[in-house]
């Protein structure tokens, strides 16, 4: 027997784990919970065998179920991840981990004090292109990374609690943190509600990072084309990531710019730029969905700290909502806590 899975929240996301979590040998897809009798029906009709419930005390009441994942909307995953927690369940959170810092706080320090496993879905971080980003990035072919640069565009999908930082930024925090390495000091976003009536459907958020590093990220609903680059400046180096290219999602420039050593004014400053090859690396792709799913189960079973553990979480609601008070501040910078 594998370890036994509940699921909460079978919108949209949901059913993408628990594809993924039934197809692990390692685990056992017990039963899945929405409040949404509609939703139960289409799992129903996907997984005959599994049970469904829209009560979720059948999931938390059950002893023989160690792990819940859950996949609600973000204002829920808070109440939910505490009673599993609270319950003695190990937890797999959908991103972003939770909607403010306070509740990410508690999250963590329950699972610690309980011994539990508290993991989050930033999926990037089990991408096979995010990986061989890490591994040139920290190989030092791109000598010190100066600048990233994220853009993750397209027309919807609009969502109705969160803004569009807090939807899509995730996954290029998971580039700038997780395989660039970089450590924000502070934050700084300008944000406009273009056809949303609530919540920013467009933003631009710069990060001022620990040695005189930067990046920026351009997010939005509200764009005519699906666009998700990612380029790294490096000293020596820089290296385009292209999310949608069916075939080489990572370019690797032999560009730099070589200054001379010593000026006094700007009239003597003279630089002269580098053009090298561009290289393609190969990558060995698999559904990061299971990748990610794998890696729970096996830090459930071992007890070993996962990759995108709650820490990791809640660094990144951190900078989230650091990002809401900048724009609420019109673009002032907000800093984070060293
Ligand atoms: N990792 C990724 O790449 C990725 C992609 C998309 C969405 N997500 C995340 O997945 C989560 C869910 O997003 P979605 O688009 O599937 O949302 P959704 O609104 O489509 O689905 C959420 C489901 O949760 C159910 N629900 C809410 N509260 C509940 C409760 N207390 N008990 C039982 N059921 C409850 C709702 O009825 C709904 O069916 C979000 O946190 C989102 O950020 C992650």
């Amino acid at each position: 027997m594998g370890i036994k899975v509940g699921v909460v929240g079978v919108g949209y996301w949901g059913p993408n784990i628990i594809r993924n979590l039934k197809q692990l040998p390692t685990c056992d897809m017990a039963i899945c919970c929405d409040m949404d009798e509609k939703r139960l029906a289409h799992m129903n009709r996907l997984y005959p065998g599994m049970k469904t419930t829209s009560n979720y005390d059948d999931l938390i009441g059950d002893p023989s179920i160690d792990a819940i994942a859950v996949c609600t909307h973000v204002s829920g995953h808070y109440p939910l991840a505490k009673k599993a927690l609270e319950a003695g369940k190990h937890v797999l959170i959908e991103k972003p981990m939770t909607a403010k810092v306070d509740e990410a706080e508690e999250l963590v320090a329950i699972a610690k004090k309980n011994g539990l496993v508290l993991m989050v879905d930033h999926t990037f971080e089990y991408t096979a292109g995010v990986n061989k980003m890490k591994e040139i990035i920290e190989s030092g072919v791109l000598g010190d990374v100066l600048y990233v640069h994220c853009s993750r565009l397209n027309l919807g999908i609009f969502q109705r609690d969160i803004n569009v930082v807090w939807d899509l930024a995730p996954h290029d925090l998971s580039v700038i943190l997780y395989a660039a390495g970089l450590k924000p000091r502070s934050v700084q976003t300008v944000g406009a509600k273009l056809l949303h009536p609530k919540v920013e459907d467009m933003a631009l958020v710069n990060l001022k990072c620990a040695n005189n590093a930067s990046a920026v990220i351009h997010v939005s609903w509200v764009d005519p084309r699906k666009v998700r680059t990612v380029a790294v400046v490096g000293s020596k180096q820089m290296l385009v990531y292209d999310d949608l290219d069916p075939t080489a999602k990572i370019h690797i420039y032999d560009k730099c710019v070589d200054n001379p050593p010593h000026y006094d004014t700007f009239g003597e400053f003279l630089c002269s730029y580098h053009y090298g090859d561009i290289n393609m690396p190969r990558l060995q792709e698999s559904e990061p969905l299971s990748v990610m799913c794998k890696h729970f189960l096996e830090c459930v079973e071992t007890g070993k700290t996962p990759r995108s553990d709650g820490e990791s979480g809640l660094r990144m609601v951190r900078i989230l909502e650091a990002s809401d008070r900048s724009i609420a501040a019109n673009g002032g910078e907000i800093m984070l806590d060293a």
